[in-house]
């Protein structure tokens, strides 16, 4: 076929070497703005990179052998922790030093298009608080404001979107103002994408005019926190440390000193905060050891005979199941972003409409691609002195993920979570609550139990559903 107008010669070389010219099947039928869109998106494509990850597909996983070799982590309990025991007091206080003191920033990751949830936009403009309806974006926002209040600094907060998210993620928050930030504290910024292919390797046509690509995965924060220039920011700041949670979690304890304490005083350059998991299918990363590294094996990538071993007394073997939380050293995220392969792609298969030959659309019923993503978490083992710190998931842990009818991790488990972590704060303050009621407390009232002792005194009485704001 000859290609009018197609001016960048080498394109076209590299097409036919690298066998993908399929793409241009359409060319002649493109207007002049649709072909500048199409040669721009192919430009910015690394065909080698594309050609050596399809050949992965057909090598054999090597799972098998990394789990073989998986150990228990030691990780730190944060919820046996006694407020009287030195370790933890001493914890507490180097946190509250380096918050105090500005040191800490926060990432919120929240470039997914949460497809499972059937939510027709960003994750984090889903509305969850139990009695507020606040959004998952305001909760989180919320608390970072409270923190910064607690301990009288402004908390930088770094949202990362991916481009499907990324306008709309942006009209909202400016239209909420930043649900109370200083618009200079708040940083959105954009992570990158990458192509599908078929089980053949060829990359698959979204309409004439644009190949399909979709978010590179969370392990895309890194490039894009420097592209975007958000690293620099930090620096500028005298942020040293990044805290680091996912959107679909409203129970994350957000720069909780004591976490960020035990990160500094082990000299940890990744800390990454676990629950035990309930049954061996949980969908959750498992943190484990390899060679005294820690590491995370993917939830998606364990082989089912490792995922269900166990110990003598019947307990799960690989119980530590990652919340995705975890918080980086600046000078780590530095010193990986110069060691180009630091982030390894995994490969997913899925279902992604495409158009075929002829230009008709077709909707596959089973998975006709393979997507390549990076995990941010694989930044583990090239981490000196990494620790594991265990959290109660009933205190950090209640993702939202999925749509009403499914069984875990809907809305409805979210919101009873927040709930019932409220109760037990007024509980342990010695409040009285009467049976069945729902509350919710606004961080801005109380950023933790500690902070509400100063706010509800032991005895009072809470008698209905109560937003405490
Ligand atoms: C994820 C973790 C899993 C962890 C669990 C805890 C991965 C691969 N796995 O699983 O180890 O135990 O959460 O809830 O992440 N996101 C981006 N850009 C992307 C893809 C995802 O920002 O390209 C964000 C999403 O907005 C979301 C988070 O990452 O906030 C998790 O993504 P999701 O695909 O829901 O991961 P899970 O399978 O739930």
């Amino acid at each position: 076929m000859q290609l009018e107008k197609f001016e960048n010669q080498d394109l076209i070389n590299r097409l036919h070497k690298f066998k993908q010219a399929h793409v241009l099947q359409f060319w002649n039928e493109l207007a002049p703005h649709q072909k500048g869109q199409l040669t721009k998106q192919l430009e910015s494509f690394d065909f080698q990179l594309i050609e050596s990850l399809t050949e992965l597909a057909s090598a054999q996983s090597p799972w098998e052998k990394i789990a073989r070799a998986a150990e228990v982590p030691p990780a730190i309990t944060l919820a046996q922790q006694s407020p009287v025991d030195p370790l933890y007091q001493q914890a507490r206080a180097a946190g509250t030093e380096a918050l105090a003191a500005g040191k800490v920033g926060m990432i919120l990751v929240a470039g997914g298009q949460g497809t499972r949830l059937g939510f027709d936009h960003p994750k984090g403009m889903f509305p969850i608080g139990p009695v507020s309806n606040r959004t998952l974006y305001q909760m989180h926002f919320e608390q970072v404001l409270g923190r910064s209040r607690q301990f009288g600094i402004r908390i930088p907060l770094y949202v990362m979107t991916s481009p499907p998210t990324h306008d709309e993620t942006t009209q909202f928050l400016t239209d909420h103002q930043f649900f109370g930030m200083d618009p200079a504290d708040v940083k959105i910024f954009c992570q990158g994408v990458m192509p599908a292919v078929d089980k053949e390797g060829k990359l698959l046509l979204e309409t004439k005019s644009r190949i399909f690509v979709s978010p590179d995965g969370h392990g895309g924060t890194l490039e894009a926190l420097a592209r975007s220039g958000c690293l620099e920011d930090a620096k500028t700041r005298g942020i040293e440390h990044l805290f680091y949670g996912q959107v679909d979690n409203p129970l994350i304890q957000i720069c909780d000193p004591a976490l960020v304490g035990y990160h500094l005083n082990s000299g940890s350059e990744m800390t990454s905060q676990v629950v035990r998991k309930t049954d061996w299918s949980q969908k959750v990363g498992n943190v484990v050891s390899i060679n005294g590294k820690v590491q995370i094996i993917e939830y998606s990538d364990l082989p089912e005979n490792y995922a269900k071993q166990t110990t003598p007394d019947g307990a799960l073997k690989l119980w530590a199941g990652s919340i995705a939380v975890h918080l980086f050293k600046l000078d780590f995220l530095d010193r990986s972003l110069a060691q180009a392969d630091s982030l390894p792609f995994h490969l997913a298969n899925k279902k992604v409409p495409f158009l075929d030959i002829s230009g008709k659309q077709v909707e596959p019923n089973e998975p006709n691609a393979i997507k390549f993503e990076r995990f941010i978490f694989d930044l583990l083992p090239l981490a000196e002195n990494a620790i594991v710190c265990e959290v109660k998931a009933e205190d950090g842990f209640c993702a939202v993920k999925n749509a009403a009818p499914a069984n875990s991790e809907t809305p409805q488990h979210v919101q009873n979570a927040i709930s019932d972590l409220h109760s037990r704060w007024l509980v342990e303050i010695g409040a009285k609550l009467a049976p069945g009621i729902t509350v919710e407390i606004n961080p801005m009232f109380a950023a933790d139990v500690e902070s509400l002792k100063d706010k509800i005194s032991a005895g009072t009485e809470i008698t209905e559903t109560t937003y405490f704001q």
